[in-house]
């Protein structure tokens, strides 16, 4: 019997993961820990709206769990030395530099936890992949764990995250399924069904399947590439709608209800963004060149190439409609992060089609109603791409979205926020430059309506003056 779970990396899948499990299994102590002391402390807050991640209905379950059988800490020794069992929910970055950069999992975090636990653990443990990994990483955390330990055994399991930002808690709450991966000896087994068990106080037995390590984390991959796939075949799909008199929303429609395909992910869009897709790719193509299957590898990578098209040619819109040129022009941005509902920006789009515009000398004005300037700032900052007082010279960021659109030229949305659906766009028209144009990057305004009030509206994949 499981007693104490320790949790290294307290981020976006570490946070919300051990919230669930400890307020589900009241009698496990659950503590999670990371080297990032602000983090640490802004998890213990008093004040619920200061969890350093933004995840609708997570303040909820810490305020219940948190004190009673959640921990969150700095003291990762400790929580090492008092876990049966540890997940590892470190980042795991596209690599920046040396061999594979650009496209395999930067292992780097994940290898000082592996040192990290085996050093201080002086009992036996169960080692819990939880971050994204490439195929055969837990091969990797064995041999350093039984070569560096003190002969304590460990049993390695991965146990990937498929919950969306956004939707993190109810996603936790009802799983489609948890998948765990595991040794099919008896100590193997015995380690996965330790973790079903946990899994069992509150997701029905049939949702839960076990497999070998390796089906476990290629599963992973495989699921990400998929939907990350649907995502460029619509965005694909958009560009022809455009210039033949389709009209996307229309396709993915009909295409949705053949019950083969199915209606979700089907949401064309200026790209999608997030911390997994792009880099699980990055991984599946970087993996299967490794192996020389390199036909495999090109497959996969289009969803990538077709991804940083849709970016780049929202942008290439933009100039083009506004006579070629945006220089000195306001051009509002509504939205920052890589979707609705999430504070996290990691590869949102909003990032590159900024950086396109600044090239083109655009004065960027941004609203995202839960990520901070700051971030903002380092999130181009990252991409090297220019001096810090050009983005700060570029970029102004504005809490009120009426402003924000005062005087603008265009009106860019990155986000499906919901907010932006509920604004008073009659009054933002008539206090921007005419003729004011609008693009909308995720559908989510009515064309029509926008026509109607004056706006020269844009969407993705809806065709304009073409019968
Ligand atoms: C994804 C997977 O869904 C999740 O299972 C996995 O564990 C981590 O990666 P996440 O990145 O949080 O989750 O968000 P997701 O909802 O998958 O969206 C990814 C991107 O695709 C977003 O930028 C989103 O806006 C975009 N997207 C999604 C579209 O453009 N169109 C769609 O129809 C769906
Ligand atoms: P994810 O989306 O995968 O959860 P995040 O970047 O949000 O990624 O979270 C990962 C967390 O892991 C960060 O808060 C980081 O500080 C933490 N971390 C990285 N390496 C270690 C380590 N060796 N020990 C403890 N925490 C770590």
């Amino acid at each position: 019997m499981i007693k104490n779970i320790c949790c290294i990396g307290a981020g976006y899948v570490g946070g919300p993961t051990m919230a669930v499990i400890a307020l589900k299994n009241p009698n496990i102590n659950v503590t999670v820990v990371d080297i990032n002391k602000n983090r640490i402390d802004a998890w213990n807050s008093e004040d619920l709206s200061s969890l350093p991640i933004y995840e609708p209905g997570l303040d909820e379950v810490v305020a219940e769990a948190r004190g009673r059988n959640l921990f969150f800490s700095t003291d990762v020794d400790k929580a090492i030395t008092e876990s049966e069992m540890i997940f590892i929910s470190v980042n795991t970055p596209t690599k920046t530099y040396g061999k594979g950069k650009g496209m395999a999992a930067d292992l780097k975090y994940i290898e000082l936890c592996a040192r990290q636990i085996a050093e201080i653990a002086k009992t036996d443990k169960i080692v819990v992949e939880k971050s994204t990994l490439p195929v055969r990483t837990s091969e990797a955390l064995k041999s350093i764990l039984d070569n560096t330990g003190n002969g304590v055994k460990f049993q390695i399991l991965s146990n990937p995250e498929f919950l969306a930002e956004g939707t993190a808690i109810s996603d936790l709450l009802s799983p489609d399924r948890v998948l765990i991966g595991g040794g099919t000896d008896e100590e193997g087994t015995n380690a996965v069904n330790a973790l079903v068990s946990i899994y069992e106080a509150w997701v029905p037995s049939d949702k839960i399947i076990t497999t070998n390590v390796w089906s476990s984390e290629l599963s992973k991959l495989t699921a990400n590439a998929f939907l990350a796939q649907r995502v460029s075949s619509i965005n694909a799909m958009s560009e022809l709608c455009e210039v033949t008199g389709a009209d996307v929303n229309e396709v993915a429609k009909a295409i949705g209800m053949d019950s083969r395909i199915g209606s979700k992910f089907l949401k064309a869009s200026v790209g999608f963004g997030g911390s997994c897709f792009q880099k699980d790719i990055l991984n599946l193509v970087y993996i299967a060149r490794s192996y020389g299957l390199n036909q495999v590898a090109d497959y996969w990578e289009q969803v990538i190439i077709m991804n940083d098209y849709q970016k780049n040619r929202f942008a290439k819109k933009i100039l083009t409609t506004l006579y070629n040129t945006v220089s000195g022009k306001k051009i509002a941005f509504l939205g920052w992060a890589f979707k609705k509902d999430t504070n996290d920006t990691r590869e949102s789009a909003a990032i590159y089609v900024a950086d396109a515009l600044l090239d083109e000398q655009a004065n960027i004005a941004v609203y995202d109603p839960k990520v901070v300037k700051e971030q903002m700032y380092n999130d181009l900052a990252n991409l090297n791409t220019r001096k810090v007082e050009e983005i700060e010279a570029g970029i102004s960021v504005f809490s009120e979205v009426y402003e924000l659109c005062k005087d603008a030229h265009a009106i860019a949305i990155l986000t499906e926020w919901d907010e932006f659906k509920e604004y008073d766009w009659k009054m933002i028209y008539e206090n921007m430059k005419k003729p004011a144009f609008l693009f909308d990057g995720r559908n989510i305004l009515n064309g029509e309506n926008m026509e109607n009030i004056g706006f020269v509206y844009n969407g993705i994949g809806i065709s304009k003056n073409i019968e």
